[in-house]
C-alpha cells in the first residue's frame, strides 16, 4: 500500500500589515504548496453583507454570508477597501462566522502536498497541527506606515487609528481572539525588508519540517 504523506502546513499568524501575506505568498510558491490568506474569508463574508444591505449586528445574515463564501469570492478586489476591512473585523468577532468558514480552511490544510496559511488563529485553532507555525509581529508605528503606504490617498492618521482599532478588537475577542500559539516561532519584521523575513521564516521551515537546505 503507497505511504500516505502528511500534507506540509505552515501556519501563519500577526496583526495587520505585519508582512505575513508577503511571507506567505512567498513560502507557497517557494515550497510548491497552495496559499490561503484566512482574512478574505472574513472580508468577503463582509462584501456579501454589505452587498446584502446588512450590518454585523444581524447575526443571522453575518452567518449566511459566511457560509456562503466560495474560494471564487476571494479575488474581488473590493475586499481591500478600507471600509470592508472594519466590517471584516466586526463579523469575524462572531463565533458562528468563525465556525462558518472553519471547513474550507481546513479543506485547504488537508490537501497534499500542503498549503501555506496565514490569519490570526490558524495556529491556535484552524490548523493546531500545523508541521510550522510561524507568528509575525511588528511594532504599530511600522504596521501603520506600511498600511498608510499601500493607501497612498488616504490620511495616515486615519490609517493608524483604524488600524489600532482593528487590532483591538482582534485581540481582545472572546473567540480565537489573535494569539501565539505556544510552538510558534515568533518573528519581529520592524526593521526586516521582505527578502530578509523569507530568508528568516524559510530557514525555521526548513528546521522544522525537516526538508534538505
Ligand atoms: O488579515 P486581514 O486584515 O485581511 O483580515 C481581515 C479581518 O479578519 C481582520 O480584522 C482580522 C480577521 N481575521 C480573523 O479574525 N481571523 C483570521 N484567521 C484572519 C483574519
Amino acid at each position: 500500500m503507497a505511504e500516505r504523506v502528511r500534507p506540509l502546513v505552515i501556519t501563519i499568524d500577526g496583526p495587520a500589515a505585519s508582512g505575513k501575506g508577503t511571507l506567505a505568498r512567498r513560502l507557497a510558491w517557494h515550497l510548491g504548496l497552495r496559499h490561503l490568506d484566512s482574512g478574505l474569508l472574513y472580508r468577503a463574508t463582509a462584501l456579501r453583507l454589505r452587498c446584502a444591505g446588512e450590518g454585523a449586528t444581524n447575526v443571522t445574515a453575518a452567518v449566511a454570508a459566511a457560509a456562503a463564501v466560495t474560494e471564487a469570492d476571494l479575488t474581488d478586489a473590493a475586499l481591500r477597501q478600507p471600509a470592508i476591512s472594519g466590517l471584516a473585523s466586526e463579523v469575524a468577532a462572531i463565533p458562528a462566522v468563525r465556525t462558518a468558514v472553519l471547513a474550507l480552511q481546513r479543506a485547504v490544510a488537508s490537501t497534499p502536498p500542503g498549503a501555506v496559511i496565514d490569519g490570526r488563529d490558524i495556529g491556535t485553532v484552524v490548523c493546531p497541527d500545523a508541521t510550522v507555525k510561524l507568528f509575525l509581529d511588528a511594532r504599530p508605528d511600522v504596521r501603520a506606515a506600511r498600511r498608510a503606504a499601500d493607501h497612498p490617498d488616504s490620511d495616515p492618521a486615519t490609517v493608524a487609528a483604524e488600524l489600532a482599532e482593528r487590532d483591538r478588537r482582534d485581540t481582545v475577542r472572546a473567540v480565537a481572539p489573535l494569539a501565539v500559539a505556544p510552538d510558534a516561532t515568533v518573528i519581529d519584521t520592524s526593521a526586516l525588508d521582505a527578502e530578509a523575513v523569507f530568508a528568516v521564516a524559510l530557514a525555521v521551515v526548513r528546521r522544522k519540517a525537516g526538508l534538505e537546505p
